[in-house]
């Protein structure tokens, strides 16, 4: 008879702390450094659109890899959709850009993040600023029936190097229209407003100076922002939040927080 070992404490206290798994269901490969999945949502998960949630995969020495994602899809979908660079020798992104549908993942049903509408004072106009990856949390929020509810007008900025990054943002917007749940609420309420900075296209140029040399504002016939009717939600590189932060607070538009609501409210987009 062989004799049964007791369970050592901290072997009792690895398997209690084994992390939420979750099943891959689709990926998405748009170009070689940027893909999108989705995974199956654990029931008890409760979000707000444009929160984040920590994912990531098990290494080697059986340790959790936790990254922070923005949830790209809205609050009412059953699945949750993430939208992700490929770094080749980052720590996560490296392993995690192969997984495929039937993989699981760890995702730790924590939401938390301040691009939500609960940080920004009621308004007529919601601008989405994004450069690459940070497009994630809008693509959540340009699906949430809210977003045209509280506001008559949604303008979805995009700044990405090539055209080709484009091509997530582009095509859910334009599969909005049709949306059998909210097509009919988005109308032509949102405005996407594309632009590159190292391949030509229809608009050229960061953000940041089409902004200053209010291209935005002819292009889109808008005459200026307003703390009174503009709010804004910014997503992106360091580089575009700080400088999206001088140029809103140049027009008079304040930092908000989920505790304090104000004009506008910034994250940092996932990194690698
Ligand atoms: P640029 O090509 O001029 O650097 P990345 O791929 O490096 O994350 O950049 C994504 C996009 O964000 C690029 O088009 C990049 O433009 C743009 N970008 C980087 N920094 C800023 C900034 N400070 N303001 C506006 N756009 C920026």
């Amino acid at each position: 008879m062989t004799e049964q070992l007791p369970v050592s404490k901290s072997t009792a206290t690895k398997a209690a702390a084994l992390p939420d798994a979750q099943t891959v269901t689709e990926v998405k490969h748009w170009t070689d450094r940027l893909f999108s999945f989705r995974v199956s949502r654990p029931q008890s998960l409760r979000f707000r659109s444009g929160e984040f949630v920590m994912i990531g995969l098990l290494k080697d020495d059986g340790r959790p890899l936790l990254r922070a994602y923005s949830i790209a899809s809205p609050a009412w979908d059953e699945e949750l959709e993430f939208y992700s660079i490929k770094v080749q020798d980052g720590p996560l992104t490296s392993r995690l850009q192969h997984i495929k549908p039937g993989d699981q993942i760890i995702l730790r049903p924590k939401p938390v993040g301040t691009l939500v509408h609960d940080a920004l004072l009621p308004g007529k106009r919601l601008w989405f600023f994004s450069t690459g990856t940070g497009i994630a949390p809008f693509a959540s929020l340009i699906r949430e029936p809210q977003t045209y509810e509280d506001y008559e007008q949604i303008i979805l900025t995009h700044t990405c190097r090539d055209v080709a990054d484009l091509e997530y943002g582009r095509l859910l917007v334009e599969s909005l229209k049709d949306d059998p749940l909210i097509g009919e609420l988005v109308g032509d309420k949102l405005v996407y407003y594309p632009t590159t900075t190292r391949e030509p296209s229809a608009k050229t140029g960061r953000i940041t100076d089409l902004l200053t040399s209010k291209d935005v504002f002819k292009d889109l016939g808008i005459q200026t922002m307003h703390p009174d009717t503009d709010r804004a939600m910014v997503c992106g590189s360091l580089g575009l939040n700080t400088d999206m932060k001088a140029i809103l607070e140049g027009y008079g538009l304040r930092e908000g927080a989920n505790s304090d609501p104000a004009e506008y409210v910034v994250e940092k987009a996932f990194v690698g």
